[in-house]
């Protein structure tokens, strides 16, 4: 097990101390439009105090993580050719697991392998590592990867939705799909590629699915009728997609992580990674970038970036933790800060009338069932809307 200083259990009563009473949330009456301005303040406060204290409150964890036995575990990371995601799949290889990059550019992870096992050569067996073709900006190819994969009968002991985009500053985009950008990426397609690998999760339990969320989740506001922003009603920054995305994936996991019954032996977690100096900020003015660059003692390097990740993917805690939040009908999944500890994610994460909303969009987006969950549960089949143009 990682040494991780406190226990979960020790942050879970931390959770509860702060988190809202459910009755709280569900029984709003008004519509709201937009977060409140303490929300929003709330939001900037969590973000500058992260970026402030990240290292002094997560100081008492070891870099790299030390892992648990994981030899015979096999993980899929998406985003694994740069930042957090490459580090996470090379620390689980290098600790013995199989793990395959599914990523866009195949030919950059390639390369990445092949630098990595020459590193590797003269310290153990050859890392056990294979890169797969996965375009989240595209559904059709987020349904091929799932049957592939899924087709080869393999064992899935965890997915990692590591994969994301944060256009700074750029203009509103969209898919082929037709979905926004940041929308489809951080969450559209991780959530289509987590249901339809449920079939390989169950086969393998137990298993988990861990989404690299962020903080900045605190400063979204999903509107369910209009996740796409496009209605018109608000003005779209980078900023609101980013934010929105990421607070759609929390909302999405929390419903998933009650509509897994404890038998199927899955859990959905979150985690923050922390500020973490990444490729993340490509789209930075180069003047901000260089800022960036000056203030590391602030800000993670990516192996400081990748512990909440490994930790929710292969500490054996994480199993009881979120097992005992389904039991207690919490309102939210586990949300795991930088630190490995679990952290209360923001008031409007806790709005379960928004987040089976959210669920129930994000399942007609994607193209599949509303019981689409429940029908592979029973060993079913469902089908998707996307998949079969090449
Ligand atoms: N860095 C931070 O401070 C921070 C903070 C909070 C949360 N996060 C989250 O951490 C995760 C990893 O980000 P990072 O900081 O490591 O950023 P990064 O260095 O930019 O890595 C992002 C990865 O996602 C991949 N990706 C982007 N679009 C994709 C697509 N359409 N299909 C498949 N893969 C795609 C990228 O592949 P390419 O190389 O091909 O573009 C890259 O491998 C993201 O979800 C991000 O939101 C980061």
């Amino acid at each position: 097990m990682a040494s991780v200083p406190s226990g979960l259990e020790k942050g879970k009563e931390k959770e509860r101390e702060n988190g809202k009473p459910l009755e709280g949330v569900t029984n709003q009456k008004v519509k709201k439009e937009g977060l409140g301005w303490i929300e929003w303040l709330m939001g900037w406060f969590t973000l500058a105090y992260e970026m402030l204290f990240q290292r002094i409150v997560a100081s008492n964890l070891e870099n790299p993580l030390p892992l648990p036995p994981i030899n015979d575990l096999t993980f899929i990371v998406t985003g694994s050719t740069s930042g957090i995601g490459k580090e996470v799949a090379r620390q689980l290889a290098e600790a013995g697991g199989h793990v395959v990059m599914a990523v866009r550019n195949t030919k950059a992870a390639t390369d990445i392998i092949k630098k990595w096992q020459e590193d590797w050569s003269g310290r153990g067996l050859p890392l056990n590592i294979e890169v797969m073709e996965l375009d989240l900006l595209s559904l059709d190819s987020v349904v091929r990867f799932a049957e592939a994969w899924n087709a080869r009968s393999g064992p899935l002991h965890a997915l990692i939705n590591n994969a994301g985009i944060f256009s700074i500053g750029e203009p509103q985009k969209f898919s082929k799909d037709g979905h926004e950008e940041h929308m489809q990426v951080n969450h559209l397609a991780p959530a289509l590629l987590s249901i339809l690998l449920l079939p390989s999760l169950i086969r393998s339990s137990p298993s988990r699915i861990v989404n690299v969320n962020s903080l900045m989740h605190f400063l979204g506001f999903v509107d369910p009728e209009d996740m796409n922003v496009t209605s018109g009603k608000r003005k779209f920054t980078s900023m609101m997609g980013y934010s929105n995305s990421k607070l759609a994936q929390i909302m999405f996991s929390s419903v998933l992580n009650k509509r897994l019954p404890t038998e199927a032996g899955i859990n959905v977690a979150c985690v923050s990674p922390g500020i973490v100096q990444t490729n993340v900020a490509r789209d930075l003015p180069s003047v901000i970038q260089a800022a960036y660059r000056l203030i590391p003692f602030f800000i993670f390097n990516p192996e400081e970036g990748s512990r909440s990740t490994l930790f929710a993917a292969t500490d054996p805690q994480l199993v009881d933790y979120c097992e005992s939040l389904k039991a207690e009908d919490w309102p939210v999944c586990a949300f795991l800060s930088h630190d490995c500890r679990p952290a209360n994610p923001s008031e409007e994460a806790h709005n379960v009338e928004t987040a089976y909303r959210v669920w129930e969009k994000t399942l007609e987006l994607i193209g599949l069932p509303s019981d689409a969950v429940e029908r592979l549960i029973e060993g079913g089949e469902v089908k998707c809307k996307y998949g079969d143009s090449q």
